[in-house]
């Protein structure tokens, strides 16, 4: 994990230049709002009530970058603990933070008018624990109990995107997320597919620090998911994705081509959902 987190940190600063980023979270969100299309409903109730402690779920976000899912899906539940393990990832979403509250004041937005936006914690963990202190304290807290052992917050909807192929090991992940979730609650994990040896062409060879498998086998993760306790798993693909790709390993070594058109591959896309019973 070390050299990905390096790898993160080094990159999270030019992430959001590359428009293949923003595509694969802008279908990652329609995938889980087709999912929970309960979170559409809530976002026009909140957006009518303009209601700054609005309804709505509790999210945590495992890998979440410099939040490009995070913040499209804000506006559509009420907190978001936002979890990513490379410290430059959370420096750049921390920064956007900053500057939406900032942007807020001069537009004087802060009355009505003011379009609801979830509460997002930005926390860098690599999370293997439930009741990992770094985690919020349950809501509402426990005042008597001011340990760092104090219960942590559960939640309703666990995401992650383009994140589980960077873990080595989903078994343990998966026990810890399942920690982590409010009876009832729901994970929606959004990774490609391992279709077969072609899907390692997803990273250009200069991009593999970090990764640990070339997508995600669907059956196997299902399995993995009913063994760590979860019921109604479903992992399906949920859309595709066109991606540039080098013709041969390490063609962009030193940057891509330019000015020659280049190769081109669809990638399926799996959203992996269960339950918490
Ligand atoms: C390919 S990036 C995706 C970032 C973001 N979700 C996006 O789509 O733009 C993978 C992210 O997962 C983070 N990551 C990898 N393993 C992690 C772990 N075990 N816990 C938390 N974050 C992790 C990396 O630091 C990196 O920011």
């Amino acid at each position: 994990m070390s050299a990905g987190n390096e790898r993160f940190s080094a990159e999270a600063a030019a992430w959001d230049s590359n428009p293949d980023v923003h595509r694969a979270s802008a279908s990652a969100l329609q995938a889980i709002l087709q999912f929970r299309p309960d979170l559409v409903e809530a976002k026009d109730k909140n957006d009518k009530n303009d209601n700054a402690s609005a309804d709505g779920l509790d999210v945590l976000e495992i890998g979440c970058g410099t939040g490009l899912l995070t913040l499209r899906l804000a506006p559509y539940v009420r907190s978001i603990v936002a979890v990513d393990a490379a410290q430059g990832m959370i420096d750049a979403l921390q920064q956007k933070l900053a500057k939406a509250v900032e942007d807020d004041g001069k537009q004087g937005k802060q009355g009505s008018g003011r379009q609801h936006r979830a509460s997002v914690t930005p926390v860098c963990l690599v999370l293997n624990d439930s009741e990992d202190p770094a985690l919020p304290p349950a809501d509402p807290p426990d005042a008597s109990d001011t340990s760092s052992t104090a219960p942590r917050r559960k939640f309703d909807l666990v995401i992650s995107h383009l994140v589980l192929h960077h873990i080595p090991d989903h078994p343990a992940l998966l026990r810890a997320l399942f920690g982590c979730l409010k009876p009832g609650g729901q994970l929606a994990l959004t990774d490609f597919e391992n279709f077969g040896p072609q899907a390692r062409r997803f990273h250009a060879e200069r991009r593999m620090a970090g990764v640990e498998f070339h997508g995600i086998e669907a059956a196997l993760f299902a399995e993995q998911m009913r063994a760590a306790g979860f019921v109604d798993v479903l992992v399906q693909p949920a859309w595709e994705m066109t991606k540039a790709v080098e013709r041969f390993p390490g063609e962009w070594n030193a940057g891509k081509p330019k000015g020659v058109e280049l190769e081109t591959m669809q990638f399926p896309f799996l959203l992996c959902r269960g339950t918490k019973p």
